[in-house]
């Protein structure tokens, strides 16, 4: 890669790779780990293709040092991780020290390495003592979540200065207590909305005790997913269908963090399922909108939607309340999970997001795209859709930043090939092909051109 032919990022940018604990560790019953409600729904029929389950993943728990190691090989500055919550508190309250080590353990090795931790505290995996207690329906989970974030950094914050509270709460509301097709499988749209608010105001709680006990240059944010919405005609119908859908998707979990309260189209257009405003108590909002340090742009795809004749007519979306509208297939090309390709989005996002809160630094927490990857005979993995992803991935990260958003890193998913949630082992992410039967791992080429984009600072023109 010659520089003249190169776009480069700006000075400072921080490259990195991410992966969440359920979907890598295994280990679920080491050193007296509690179950999550990962464990529970992948033990029930149906629930996950080929009834995968996290048990063993990539058995990162035992294999954390080799990760790291692989990590150095491929020069990565940053690396985002989750903590599983029920490791280090297995009934969701009480502190077990040996849980606790094993990040104690990871951060140290990373930090011998000289690659910078990203600590996410909730990627999904609940202890399931907890939702036996009501999970996010119920308030008192925010509280929990507090108390586990103040403990976190109690044993991290001497050496971890960039911390997450929530990773895609929209997922983990919307997903898990809405359609269903997550953990912990509630299939209820008020539901999922009372979930919703329930993580944000954790997310709210969990600021407020990571800022009280904050070290100096400490920068505090969490991680949403965002999806740009694109229809095929610019008339008022079609406008109305993308606002409903980037009202629930986008805007419902970005305005309250900036704290601006939801959005009130947002609030109108849920207001028939009655189960969003009677959630939100007085000062609510004040906790949730504490401001953040910088904000974690998890993009994958745009979604295409287009208006029904009839407005009353439920969307196919899946979202809570919506209607009027469907969702559209995704046009080529697109990844193997069947997701559309479109880095122009990309652009697009950033800038948005650079108008609607120009003061917030932005870091895109993760992206990537799965293929069907094979290890040819001589070892390597070839994988040149997934370096091309990356590469118009990246060259749509640079447009967003000479067109003036301030986008201070990027983390590709995923370090390794993982648990893909309710799609088990058949989606593969990674930068690093993991052999789920022998947990060999191999670097494949699009994790060597990673490496070079990153030690070059630039991506190929
Ligand atoms: C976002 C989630 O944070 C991550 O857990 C998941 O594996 C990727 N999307 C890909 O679906």
């Amino acid at each position: 890669m010659t520089n003249q032919k190169a776009l480069e990022f700006p000075p400072g940018f921080v490259w990195g790779a991410a992966t969440a604990s359920y979907q890598v560790e295994g280990g679920v019953k080491e050193d007296g780990r509690g179950p999550s409600i990962w464990d529970t729904f992948c033990a029930l029929e149906g629930k996950v293709l080929n009834g995968d389950t996290g048990e063993v993943a990539c058995d990162h728990f035992h294999r954390y040092a080799e990760d790291v190691g692989l990590m150095a090989e491929l020069g990565l500055p940053a690396y985002r991780f989750s903590v599983s919550w029920p490791r280090v508190m297995p009934d969701g309250r009480t502190v077990h020290p040996p849980g606790v080590g094993f990040y104690d353990r990871l951060v140290d090795e990373l930090l011998d390495q000289g690659i910078s931790p990203i600590v996410t505290l909730y990627h999904w995996d609940l202890p399931q003592a907890l939702e036996d207690e009501g999970g996010w329906r119920v308030r008192d989970t925010a509280a929990r979540f507090a108390d586990y974030a103040a403990v976190m950094h109690g044993a991290l914050g001497d050496r971890v200065q960039d911390w997450m509270t929530l990773n895609e709460p929209f997922c983990a509301a919307f997903l898990g207590y809405g359609s269903g097709v997550h953990a912990p499988g509630v299939a209820d749209h008020g539901t999922a909305l009372v979930a919703a608010h329930h993580q944000l105001l954790a997310h709210g709680l969990g600021m407020a005790a990571l800022r009280s006990a904050a070290a100096p240059g400490q920068r505090f944010s969490l991680a949403l997913n965002f999806s740009p919405v694109l229809v095929d005609v610019d008339d008022e119908a079609h406008r109305e269908a993308a606002r409903k859908f980037d009202g629930m998707h986008n805007r419902m979990f970005l305005d309250p963090v900036l704290g601006r309260g939801y959005p009130a189209d947002v609030l109108a257009d849920v207001a028939h399922l009655n189960a969003l405003e009677p959630a939100i108590l007085g000062g609510d909002l004040e906790t949730i909108g504490t401001g953040l340090d910088w904000l974690g742009v998890n993009y994958y795809a745009p979604t295409r939607v287009t208006p029904l004749a009839d407005p009353a007519v439920p969307s196919n979306c899946g979202l809570p309340g919506l209607r009027g509208f469907d969702v559209l297939p995704p046009r080529g090309p697109l990844t193997s999970f069947g997701w559309e390709q479109a880095p122009s989005s990309l652009t697009d996002l950033l800038l948005w997001l650079h108008r609607h809160c120009p003061e917030i630094p932005l870091v895109v927490a993760e992206n990537g795209a799965a293929f069907p990857d094979t290890i040819d005979s001589d070892g390597r993995v070839r994988d040149h859709d997934r370096a091309l992803y990356f590469a118009e991935h990246l060259r749509a990260v640079h447009s967003a930043i000479r067109q003036g958003a301030g986008v201070r890193g990027y983390l590709a998913w995923s370090l390794l090939d993982n648990f893909e949630w309710a799609m088990g082992y058949t989606q593969r992410f990674g930068l690093v092909h993991v052999d789920f039967e022998t947990q060999q791992r191999t670097i494949k080429d699009s994790g060597r051109f990673y490496s070079r984009i990153l030690a070059n600072n630039a991506v190929p023109a």
